[in-house]
């Protein structure tokens, strides 16, 4: 199914929206067939029950990425009690207070960073220049990466989520970084440093989590903080500067962006096919019986567009107060970063239109190169005068 407007899902998901009861798909990629949860409400009944597994080795899961199991801490590929257990050591680091306290290093994050690209001169690409950096530094100062190993990180993980590369090249990424992170699990273990990776070696032995789960929970932080933030920014960034009028009001005060946040989250959902899951029984959805061992694909994008939820989904309205969108997932898996991206685009997004008023895209509309290519959805570049 192919979008024919970037900003839009592809048009068949609004068809079976329509239809009385969920549909079964075809994989493109080896002919398996699944079932595609394309209504709001199925997809909350899905992603709540656990009777629908995310284990990626189970047969009948709706596998791409590779036909390696992940490693072990891959707690988005697990089922509780296993990944209760292991998502337990990070949710304190993500809780309200703990984020506020990031505020500040977010902050002079952002600025440096539109600090050098202003330097720099117009135009710039705001994806090379601030949208990729900034997540990427700020999980890389949460994890306590030495900065002489920032290149070698910046470049493996920007490989991990490209599909265009063979699934052969990306196991041998992920292999590079796990081993990298084993190095840097050793050394925090040797001398802590008051990070949250030091601070989670502290808090596994009580846990009962190995040293090999450690690990596996800094590659998850890495692969699902950074891409995911980044692109975000970036397609958010290229919605405002659509919706003038709006942006306008953005700018005359910056405390609607909250709620603008929202709803660049559910019109943009940028993890649109990222919730997986298979049946471990019989369950019945949507008016139809999925059977132990099928898979099923939520398309978050769908749901966040179900028009018996949101009135006129298709437009972006930042004061419809979108908060029950599920751009971050719902039930056991949900987002547990999802306070800290939305300090980053909240502090991304208006530092951005504060510092350059004038913000332009240099191109036209149809010459930016949507991430259509890749797992998470987004812009790969964004030309942008001042
Ligand atoms: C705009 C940014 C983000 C979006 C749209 C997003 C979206 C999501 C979604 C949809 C899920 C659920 C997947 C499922 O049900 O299978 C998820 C899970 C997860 N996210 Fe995020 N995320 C974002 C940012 C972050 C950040 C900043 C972090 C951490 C630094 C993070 C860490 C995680 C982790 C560890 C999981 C796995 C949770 C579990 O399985 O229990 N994410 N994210």
């Amino acid at each position: 199914m192919n979008r024919t407007c970037p900003f839009d899902p592809a048009p068949e998901l609004a068809e079976l929206r329509r239809r009385p009861s969920i549909s079964r798909v075809r994989l493109d990629f080896d002919d398996s067939m699944v079932w595609l949860i394309t209504k709001y409400e199925d997809a909350c009944t899905v992603l709540r029950d656990t009777r629908f597994s995310s284990d990626f080795t189970r047969p009948g899961f709706p596998a791409r990425l590779t036909s390696r199991p992940p490693g072990p801490g891959t707690f988005i590929r697990m089922d509780p009690p296993d990944q209760t257990r292991l998502r337990g050591l990070l949710v304190p680091e993500f809780r309200l207070k703990r984020v506020q306290e990031l505020r500040p290093m977010i902050q002079r994050i952002v600025d440096r960073l539109l600090d050098e690209m202003i330097a720099k001169g117009s135009p710039a690409d705001l994806i090379e220049s601030f949208a990729l950096p900034l997540p990427f530094v700020i999980i890389t100062e949460l994890l306590g990466v030495p900065d002489e190993h920032r290149e070698f990180f910046y470049e493996t993980t920007n490989m991990i989520g490209d599909q265009s590369i063979s699934t052969a090249e990306r196991m041998t990424v992920r292999t590079k970084l796990r081993s990298f992170l084993e190095e840097l699990v050793s050394s925090k273990e040797a001398h802590p440093t008051g990070d949250l990776l030091s601070r989670i070696l502290e808090r596994r032995e009580g846990a009962e989590v190995s040293r090999e789960e450690v690990i596996g929970i800094a590659t998850l932080l890495m692969v699902a903080g950074y891409e995911t933030v980044a692109s975000q920014i970036g397609v958010s960034t290229l919605v405002l500067l659509q919706h003038p009028e709006q942006l306008a009001e953005l700018k005359a005060d910056p405390s609607l962006m909250d709620d603008a946040i929202e709803e660049l989250v559910r019109h943009q959902t940028v993890t649109d096919y990222g919730a997986r899951r298979v049946a471990t029984e019989d369950v019945r959805v949507g008016g139809e019986l999925i059977r132990a061992g099928e898979g099923v694909l939520v398309v978050l994008g769908s749901a966040n567009r179900d028009e018996s939820v949101f009135a006129d989904p298709d437009r972006w309205d930042m004061h419809r107060g979108a908060r029950e969108h599920l751009g971050f997932g719902f039930g056991p898996h949900q987002c547990p970063g999802q306070l800290l991206a939305r300090a980053q685009l909240e502090i991304a997004l208006n530092t951005l239109f504060r510092r350059l008023p004038d913000l332009k895209v240099a191109t036209s509309i149809e010459e930016v190169p949507f991430r259509g290519d890749m797992f998470v959805y987004g812009v790969h570049r964004l030309p942008v005068t001042w």
